[in-house]
């Protein structure tokens, strides 16, 4: 979701004032996510390197942060959204931890469309936590690590059990990932655009779905198989078929 802050200073706005629209294009966002039937979408609102930003731009973002969950949730109930967070929330103070907690279990039995906000999230945290977590699992790994597989570090990647992602969308014209997703998106088309995120409309989304309805997805294979049906993610086995 990037482009709050150029969005402002092109309006002699405050960058803050850029971050509080973009909360109004996250909820158009989610809304038409809803109706289009999408059943994941997962929103970058604050990197582990954002930390770097001014301290009163960063205190800001929590209030918003807390703000979003202390008004939207309701809402995103009612439309019969689930909301996760990932990321390493242990960063944030006591009362935003139990917002995001409470938040998640009240809605944790939405099915219509799966929210996540990725908070405080690095990919490269991302991987380091799945090592971490796959070797509290299976102990004897880090005595044979020429055992461990990359369906080992996929069962424990945050969004293990969700579907692949179909589409990555960045807004505000830089043409790079960032530190995402970095695991999951092998294989997502990227789309990115020029619009400031809190110009993103639900006609800039179905703009990005169109191009992603051009595109042919090949996992590795050529285009000769894929035209004779053979599809499907490249190399995974497991958490990753159902998707
Ligand atoms: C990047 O734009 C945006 C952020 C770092 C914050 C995103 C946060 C929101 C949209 C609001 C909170 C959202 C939720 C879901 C609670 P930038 O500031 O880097 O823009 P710039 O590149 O134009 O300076």
């Amino acid at each position: 979701m990037d482009g709050n802050g150029r969005w402002a200073k092109k309006r002699h706005l405050p960058r803050f004032a850029g971050h509080k629209r973009g909360v109004d294009a996250v909820r158009s966002t989610v809304r038409a996510c809803v109706r289009r039937n999408i059943s994941h979408l997962t929103l970058f609102a604050f990197s582990s390197e954002n930390w770097r930003r001014p301290a009163e731009e960063v205190s800001l973002l929590m209030k918003l942060f807390r703000a979003v969950l202390e008004r939207d949730v309701d809402v995103l109930h009612e439309q019969g959204v689930r909301l996760r967070v990932i990321g390493d929330i242990e960063a944030f103070d006591d009362h935003l931890q139990n917002l995001i907690l409470r938040s998640m279990e009240r809605t944790a039995g939405n099915t219509r469309l799966t929210l996540t906000i990725a908070a405080n999230y690095g990919g490269h945290w991302d991987i380091a936590q799945a090592v971490r977590r796959a070797l509290a699992e299976t102990p004897e790994l880090a005595v044979h690590p020429e055992r461990i597989t990359e369906a080992h570090l996929a069962r424990h990647v945050t969004l293990a059990d969700a579907p692949e992602p179909d589409l990555f969308i960045r807004t505000g014209g830089e043409q790079r990932i960032s530190n995402f997703l970095l695991w999951q998106l092998a294989y997502t088309e990227l789309y990115f655009t020029d619009t400031f995120w809190p110009d993103f409309s639900p006609a800039e989304l179905d703009k990005a779905i169109a191009s992603y309805q051009q595109r042919e997805r090949r996992f590795g294979r050529t285009s000769e198989q894929v035209e004779a049906g053979e599809t499907g993610p490249p190399y995974l086995s497991g958490a990753h078929t159902e998707c």
